[in-house]
């Protein structure tokens, strides 16, 4: 079968790979892809948001199976647009996939069908905001409604902070139209647990768990990151966590979008926190997250053509996933001064080193392929991802493989998985 997946980062990588070991394809294509991707899949050049391309695209190349990996174009509906065109298609449809898409919509959700989450409020009025930060417990979370590159939520020490917040999202609009509603949340303590799964509109399959690092330094200090690096499984999602969250969570959430009227069918990404009064919900995906599909997916044992097969024709409940026994790092190598500011087009050196070890990935982000070869192209590059038989070992690798990448400006942290010598 031929396969297009849509979107250019480490997780439509990370996808592209685990869809070509599936013996029933025959082509991938990826839109509008990166220079790794393009080493596995044949790369178009239309662009995630170019909606009635896509759907030519896939028209003319009469492809069986289009897998989109982002958040812009599923929040966007092209899900909606590709099945009208009769097109098979793995991911929300736009009416789902606003569980991502607004936070507004995500909590009152949680609050309508009891599922556990920080209590809040929604604002689309500046000055009622303002007005009940007065009474407000500090620190405080503020949240944009909409989409904002995984940048619009600030947590505010004091009122004035707080009221800063505010003018920023709403008055300022530094998130553009993302900042025209906002949710106001009560601030939690705790570590922070990804959990991805599968969902075919009313059965959910959980993936193997994972834990992000989201600050751009060392310490969890600096600037929030699109995620410098990623663990899987996480020590701290413990059986008891899991049962509370099947208990609560998971199956909750998807059967309260069913009877919203908005079957979801795709991936749900939980962003739980562990607090001390048990897990809850800080926020959900309408996809794979990114570092976490490259650690996650790696130690999938099923066939993901099967599994996402499943999803679309409802019958997931058939399917019985199953993650390998180990443990697997993933450490992103980025540009100098990301995400602020910094320089592209290094030449990028070592990268056939990870053709033939076993067990280590070279997940390509930012990349551009060019005459002189694959050169850095955004602010996250690669990530490097190892397997090992526990944490630890899967950390030594991975950063072990990390020296055998070179280019010029090359940053990385250098405590992805320090919360494993905690557990
Ligand atoms: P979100 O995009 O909603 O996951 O928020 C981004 C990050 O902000 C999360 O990963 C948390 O680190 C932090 N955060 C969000 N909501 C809260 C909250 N209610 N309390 C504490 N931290 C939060
Ligand atoms: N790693 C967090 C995300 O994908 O949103």
């Amino acid at each position: 079968m031929k396969v297009l997946i849509v979107g250019s980062g480490g997780r439509e990588h990370a996808i592209a790979v685990s869809v070509a070991k599936s013996p029933k394809v025959d082509k991938i294509y990826c839109a509008p892809g990166n220079a790794g991707i393009g080493q596995i899949a044949e790369c178009v050049p239309i662009g995630a948001m170019e909606f009635d391309r896509i759907v030519a695209f896939a028209k003319e190349k009469e492809i069986d199976l289009t897998i989109v990996g982002m958040d812009d174009p599923l929040v966007g509906g092209l899900v909606d647009e590709l099945e009208a065109a009769g097109l098979r298609v793995f991911g929300p449809r736009k009416n789902a996939a606003v569980l991502e898409g607004s936070k507004a919509f995500s909590k009152d959700l949680m609050k309508k069908y009891n599922i556990p989450t920080a209590a809040y409020e929604n604002f689309d009025d500046p000055e009622k905001a303002l007005a009940y930060l007065e009474h407000t417990k500090m620190p405080v979370v503020l949240k944009a409604d909409g989409l904002a590159l995984g940048k619009g939520v600030l947590i505010c020490q004091n009122l004035e902070e707080a009221r800063e917040g505010v003018k920023t999202i709403m008055l300022d609009k530094k998130f553009g139209t993302a900042g025209n509603r906002m949710v106001i949340e009560e601030f939690m303590t705790g570590r922070e647990v990804s959990v991805l799964s599968f969902v075919d509109g009313k059965t959910i399959k959980i993936m193997s768990s994972a834990q992000d690092h989201k600050r751009a330094l060392d310490g969890d200090q600096g600037l929030n990151t699109g995620g410098m690096g990623t663990f899987s499984p996480s020590p701290f999602y413990t059986k008891e966590v899991d049962e509370f969250c099947r208990k609560y969570i998971y199956q909750a959430t998807v059967d309260a979008m069913a009877a919203e009227g908005r079957p979801f069918k795709g991936v749900i990404f939980f962003g739980l926190m562990l607090t001390q009064d048990g897990p809850r919900v800080l926020e959900y995906n309408a996809r794979f997250g990114d570092p976490e599909a490259q650690v996650v997916l790696p130690r999938m044992k099923n066939d993901m053509i099967d599994v996402v097969q499943a999803c679309i024709d409802g019958t997931l409940d058939r399917i019985d996933l199953q993650f390998e026994d180990n443990a697997a790092v993933c450490v992103v190598l980025a540009s100098e001064g990301y995400p602020v500011s910094y320089e592209k087009g290094f030449l990028i050196g070592g990268l056939e080193r990870f053709e033939d070890e076993e067990g280590y990935y070279c997940f390509h982000a930012g990349t551009k392929q060019t005459e002189q070869g694959i050169v850095t192209n955004g602010g996250r590059v690669l990530g490097i991802t190892a397997k090992g038989s526990d944490l630890k070992e899967a950390r030594a690798n991975a950063y072990k493989a990390t020296e055998w990448v070179t280019f010029e400006n090359k940053y990385m942290r250098n405590d992805i998985g320090k919360a494993i010598d905690e557990a």
